[in-house]
């Protein structure tokens, strides 16, 4: 038996978990028609096979018709959900993995514009700023209607074979209860925090009384909402100890902080660039209060911190969610000491800052995460072993590469640079973005170990590549800047990339034209203003930076409001010209009838890159299928076998930002559904 903390087992009251490693409850935003159907039941039984002691699924299961989810959420408070949960747990348990739910209420964290147009809900008329509703303040008759749903939907999750509910408390209805901030009743469910807490209690013991005690039921809730008036850290070890002594709940899950605007969120599920693990210490703290079951998790994406938690006696239980998002098999690697080869979580947040914007929870740079009935986690050994040459060590080369080799192909790449990594070596070089760097790390390493070839320096023309005689090329060159947007001027502007890659020297009075939206802009901006120098960000959307998405924006504008950056919405730069050593910027908008000026030094435009293909239309004529894609075999994962040249001799495919402008996501994606077939 091996004596890694991380692989002990614990138990909880009647239920014995294989290690010490958990999935927390998270909404990856699968849900069809409120149900956990087949796509969900995939993703979360690959995180069971790959050794999680517990996942916890569903964050924030709806237990009420008004408490409309905001991001696709499972509706528990519908019957027909116990067969799919019940599908669900059964697949889970046969991977020897236990499985809980979370339940919610969301109070005034939901709108009313969704679902049953209800009237959203919450102890005082306090809009939460996230979500924007103003809330109805609960009479009577709403409180004792939402216990009832909270037990009846805990006795449906039981009917399903649940091991447990967790309770969502933070930010959701149950906390707002509690906090002083957010409860203006009258007795008996407001004033003191006795009253504040009646809600909670009540809702525990109606779902008691329904669960039985072979059931386990525990609360996330913050201990601190590190917000002023509200509950702070001493109110939360009380409020800790009275959950404790309530005699209704097995753990605690604790959270730190505050959800309610987007930069609350973020420090409680810090993103890359923020510190790792911020809140262990203090979850330590609520253990060693209580002397209770303890679980906790933010930001902690590596085996070593995870073992720290355990081993030093912070919590029972580590919750390493994200982490598990990028690679579901941490704990089979760990037992079969491989650590090496997980794939970090780089807190890129794709994941989470898509559900709010709703879409679905995909990972970065693990393109089968939330696909797993099309897209493998491992992948399988070829028939026969072919020649693949790759031009272009990006995250869309590099991926490739490495699906290839784990096919069993002899594998080649060919990269102009002198080190792989395209744009996210750049895109690394900004201090907050540096975990990016991992997702080239990893697949490098990964390669290596395959046995790839790497050429570096090498500009592969088609001669070079056809000295390799190879059965597939792939392109992967990736783009250039595109700043050609002026009707006049263009030749005075300078790219997003020039700035970050540090090419060119950034002006001291800047305007930065920016309809991409997308990461680079903010990363230019943000290096310039560093300088000293004045820089406003003009877009011509309706905001700006759209593609950075809510969390990932909020260490920017900590940042870029201190430096005292503007933003101009909905205006377009549309021309420039040289007057003397400034240039004077034209600008318009797509509204029409205004006319502006700016003098200023320089102009840097953010508009995504243009395909770098001129190797791709050269390789195309020797090629057998013309570089043609069948997309059917694509999306129903067959290889292809399109033949357009009898005189060809390979087959050629392009992928990532070769084919056209996208993200990184894409550009993994694009590699592994091509690769994982030849
Ligand atoms: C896509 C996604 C959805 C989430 N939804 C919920 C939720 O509904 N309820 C909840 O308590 N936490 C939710 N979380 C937070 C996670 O449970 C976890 O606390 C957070 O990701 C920090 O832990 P980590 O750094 O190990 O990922 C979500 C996280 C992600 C990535
Ligand atoms: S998208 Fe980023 S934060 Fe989310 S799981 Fe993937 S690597 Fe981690």
């Amino acid at each position: 038996m091996s004596n890694d903390p991380l692989l002990q087992p614990y138990t909880l009251k009647h239920l014995t978990l294989r290690n010490r490693i958990i999935v927390t409850s998270h909404e990856p935003a699968y849900p069809e028609d409120g149900m956990p159907k087949e796509r969900y039941r995939a993703y979360t039984v690959e995180r069971a096979r790959g050794g999680v002691a517990l996942t916890m699924t569903a964050g924030s299961a709806a237990v009420s018709k008004d408490s409309p989810p905001v991001f696709n959420n499972l509706l528990a408070y519908k019957d027909e959900i116990v067969p799919w949960i019940r599908e669900m747990t059964d697949a889970v348990h046969e991977e020897g993995a236990a499985i809980m739910i979370q339940l919610t209420h969301l109070g005034r964290r939901t709108r009313w514009d969704k679902g049953d147009w209800l009237p959203v809900v919450a102890p005082s008329h306090h809009r939460e700023a996230s979500h924007r509703s103003f809330p109805k303040k609960m009479e009577d008759w709403d409180i004792e209607r939402i216990i009832r749903d909270f037990a009846d939907a805990a006795e449906r999750m039981k009917a399903g074979g649940m091991d447990g509910v967790e309770l969502e408390a933070y930010g959701h209805l149950i906390d707002q209860f509690n906090s002083p901030l957010t409860n203006e009743l009258d007795g008996p469910y407001g004033g003191s925090l006795e009253n504040r807490m009646r809600f909670c209690f009540d809702v525990f013991k109606a779902m008691r009384e329904r669960v039985g005690d072979d059931f386990i039921l525990g609360v996330r809730y913050t201990a601190d909402e590190c917000l002023l008036g509200g509950t702070g850290k001493a109110d939360g070890i009380e409020i800790s100890r009275r959950l404790r002594d309530s005699g209704l709940i097995d753990y605690l899950n604790v959270i730190r902080g505050h959800i309610d605007t987007d930069a609350g969120l973020t420090d409680v599920i810090p993103i890359q660039g923020m510190a790792n693990s911020p809140h262990l210490d203090f979850a330590g703290e609520i253990r060693a209060a209580t002397q209770f079951p303890t679980f906790h998790a933010a930001k902690i994406p590596d085996v070593a911190t995870a073992r720290h938690a355990i081993a030093a006696g912070k919590v029972d239980m580590v919750g390493m969610t994200r982490a598990h998002m990028t690679d579901p098999h941490i704990v089979r690697k760990i037992i079969e000491k491989r650590e090496e080869d997980i794939r970090p979580c780089v807190g890129a947040n794709y994941c989470l800052d898509r559900i709010y914007q709703g879409g679905m929870a995909f990972c970065i740079h693990n393109a089968a995460t939330g696909r797993e009935q099309t897209m493998p986690h491992t992948i399988a050994k070829a028939d026969t072993r072919k020649k693949v040459v790759i031009v272009g060590a990006g995250p869309a080369g590099l991926e490739a590469a490495r699906v290839a080799a784990e096919r069993g192909h002899a594998v080649v790449v060919f990269e102009a640079a002198n080190n792989p990594g395209g744009q996210i070596r750049l895109t690394a070089q900004s201090e907050r973005r540096r975990e990016m760097i991992s997702i080239i790390d990893w697949r490098m390493s990964q390669c290596e170990k395959l046995g790839v070839t790497f050429h570096f320096n090498n500009w592969a023309d088609a001669d070079v590549i056809a000295a390799e005689e190879p059965d597939v090329v792939i392109i992967a060159t990736g783009g250039l800047p595109h700043t050609e947007v002026l009707s006049k001027g263009n030749e005075l502007v300078v790219s997003s990339w020039d700035i970050i890659s540090g090419d060119v020297k950034p002006g001291s009075n800047v305007l930065i034209f920016d309809d991409a939206g997308d990461h680079a802009g903010l990363q230019a901006a943000e290096f310039i203003a560093k300088t000293g120098a004045r820089v406003e960000i003009m877009t011509p959307d309706r905001s700006f930076a759209p593609e950075v998405m809510a969390m990932n924006l909020v260490p920017y504008m900590r940042s870029l409001q201190k430096l005292d950056v503007t933003f101009t919405v909905t205006y377009r730069l549309q021309s420039a010209e040289k007057s003397g050593n400034q240039i004077i910027a034209h600008v318009g908008s797509d509204y029409g009838g205004v006319e502006k000026q700016r003098t200023i030094d320089q102009i840097v435009i953010n508009h995504g890159t243009i395909p770098l293909d001129d190797l791709y239309f050269e390789m195309k004529p020797g090629s057998k299928n013309l570089g043609e894609v069948s997309y059917d075999q694509l999306i129903s994962g067959a290889p292809q076998t399109t033949e357009r040249n009898p005189a060809g001799t390979y087959q050629l495919f392009r992928i990532g930002d070769a084919v056209a402008a996208r993200n990184t996501h894409a550009a993994i994606y694009d590699a592994l559904r091509l690769a994982k077939d030849i």
